[in-house]
């Protein structure tokens, strides 16, 4: 495949840290060798459950320098996407599921120099990405319903992330293709022989004492030859 050779990246997902002492979450998960941090933005209407805002990661970008990948699990993401930016963001993955103007918030991403992201839930055809996908340097793909850590992998992501791995095998290879919803060593795994290249995960890797034995193994995993 035309990615063979890159490290498999791990994402972090801060929705999992003790937000009592983010900063140091966000210390430690930088030592233990997470590539990025997932940061998890839900505005209580796209999502029944309600996180956090660009204020809390202006506070948190001070504390690390990894790249920020941040899932605006939000209703009109177009209002908000420079705030985000200029707060601190990396990568920001809207979804086409949002009302309001995904396709615009991605080009107002990309004018402002971050890297545009879509995001896409468990029950959506994953014919829906195709406006988007050249639009694209990250291609988010949910195995749980968005809105809470710690549910159970949905299997059917894994024919979306071969869609898109075939994409972009074709059309932009650079592609990052993540998958975000019960990560673990076997499903990330899994994940990866379809053709992922981050793995975003909370729960499995906030549970473990030490996160960075776990980053080191998953960092390892390759795509199906
Ligand atoms: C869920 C979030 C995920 C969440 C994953 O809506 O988008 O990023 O943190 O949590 P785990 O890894 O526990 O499934
Ligand atoms: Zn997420």
């Amino acid at each position: 495949m035309a990615y063979c050779g890159a490290m498999t990246k791990v994402s972090a997902s801060i929705l999992s840290a003790d937000f009592s002492r983010l900063g140091a979450e966000m210390k430690m998960l930088e030592a233990s060798g997470s590539d990025w941090a997932h940061v998890d933005v839900m505005d209580g209407m796209f999502v029944p459950n309600i996180t956090i805002g660009p204020s809390v990661i202006k506070a948190i970008r001070k504390c690390t320098s990894i790249p920020f990948d941040v899932h605006l699990m939000i209703q009109r993401p177009e209002r908000y996407v420079t705030d985000f930016i200029k707060a601190g963001a990396d990568y920001l993955t809207v979804h086409p599921e949002a009302e309001g103007d995904p396709l615009g918030a991605m080009g107002k991403i990309s004018d402002a120099g971050a890297k545009a992201g879509i995001s896409i839930n468990p029950e959506t055809d994953m014919k829906v990405l195709d406006k988007y996908l050249d639009k694209a340097d990250l291609v988010l793909i949910m195995t749980v319903h968005p809105g809470f850590g710690g549910q159970s992998f949905i299997p059917s992501g894994v024919e979306k992330i071969r869609y898109v791995r075939k994409w972009a095998d074709e059309h932009n290879p650079k592609l990052e293709i993540s998958v975000d919803g019960g990560i673990n060593r076997s499903t990330g795994a899994e994940c990866v022989r379809a053709g992922a290249t981050v793995l975003a995960a909370g729960s499995a890797l906030f549970g473990l004492a030490d996160m960075s034995p776990e980053i080191r193994m998953w960092q390892g995993f390759g795509p199906d030859p």
